[in-house]
């Protein structure tokens, strides 16, 4: 079982052919409300692939978040983890144009997931093959499943989203961190070659339509990218993650691991919305074989 501790939102988006510059108005072209949060797409991402994967989180007491739940559950996510706590469930503002997004992320509900839940979830972590975490809860929340998730010998895949909320003394607790290449120079401030040679098969740097980039303990890997037709980049990074555990719970190498979640994260930019176009393990499976990618 996959355990993700982490956010779900209600995504509220605004599609335009150009981002409002300040003080500008701008005519839009569409609007939808969708499912997301990093969290609640990294389950998803899993379940569509399909492994057993469970959702720690909070919503709130408004309709989003009996929406949210039902969402999970059509996904086959198991939410008897998920409680809920007065007030508004998170919510994402996403303004899209095409091939591109802006978000503003509201924590509402996500925020009161305490450490003293996760406390009373020690038995349900430790029974977990992994952890997922992205960074939408309060960083106490954080810190109480890094050191629960270290004495239980579970391990941590981070995704360091939104990066603000990143702390470097993270670093020993995790098994695996994510950065886009944004991020990671924000995080490191180092070039993307030093940082990922000073935290080998640890620290993933995802480039985009360029890959991935990681050291073996030898020399530095690029995983290439894959060709896509984007429609939206919104949860891509939370695809190759769902897709990257997915594999390693499975006893993937690490390279064949990234490659699979690369295809994947190609693919689910595919479709609208963040969970729209997450691919079943077929379809990533059918893609892999086309490709023919020869690990080292
Ligand atoms: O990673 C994409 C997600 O970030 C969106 O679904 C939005 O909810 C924000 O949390």
């Amino acid at each position: 079982m996959i355990t993700v501790i982490g956010s779900a939102n209600m995504d509220v988006i605004a599609q335009a052919d150009k981002f409002p510059l300040q003080g500008e108005t701008v005519r839009g072209k569409d609007f939808q409300t969708a499912p997301g949060g990093k969290g609640a797409n990294q389950a998803v991402a899993c379940a569509r692939l399909g492994q057993k994967v469970q959702l720690i989180g909070t919503t709130g007491t408004d309709s989003f978040g009996e929406m949210i739940v039902a969402n999970l559950r059509d996904q086959q996510v198991d939410t008897s983890y998920i409680t809920q706590a007065d007030g508004s469930s998170g919510v994402a503002v996403i303004l899209l144009t095409e091939g591109d997004n802006r978000i503003i992320s509201i924590p509402g509900a996500n925020h009161a997931l305490t450490p003293e839940r996760i406390g009373e979830l020690k038995s349900v972590i430790g029974a977990s093959q992994l952890v997922m975490m992205q960074l939408e809860l309060p960083i106490d929340t954080v810190w109480s499943v890094l050191e629960l998730c270290n004495e239980l010998e579970v391990p941590v895949v981070m995704d360091p989203a939104p990066s603000s909320s990143f702390q470097l003394e993270y670093m020993p607790y995790l098994h695996y961190l994510t950065p886009n290449e944004t991020e990671c120079a924000q995080l490191f401030g180092t070039s993307i070659e030093e940082t990922v040679t000073n935290y080998p098969n640890k620290l993933l740097v995802t480039l985009g339509k360029d890959g991935v980039c990681y050291h073996d303990q030898e020399k530095i890997i690029y995983v290439p990218g894959v060709p896509a037709q984007v429609v939206d980049t919104t949860g891509a990074g939370d695809t190759f993650n769902g897709a990257l555990a997915s594999q390693l719970v499975q006893g993937s190498n690490l390279q064949s691991a990234i490659h699979f979640a690369n295809v994947a994260a190609s693919l689910s930019v595919g479709k609208f919305g963040a969970q729209g176009g997450m691919p079943t393990a077929q379809e990533v499976v059918k893609k892999v074989e086309q490709l023919a990618y020869r690990v080292e």
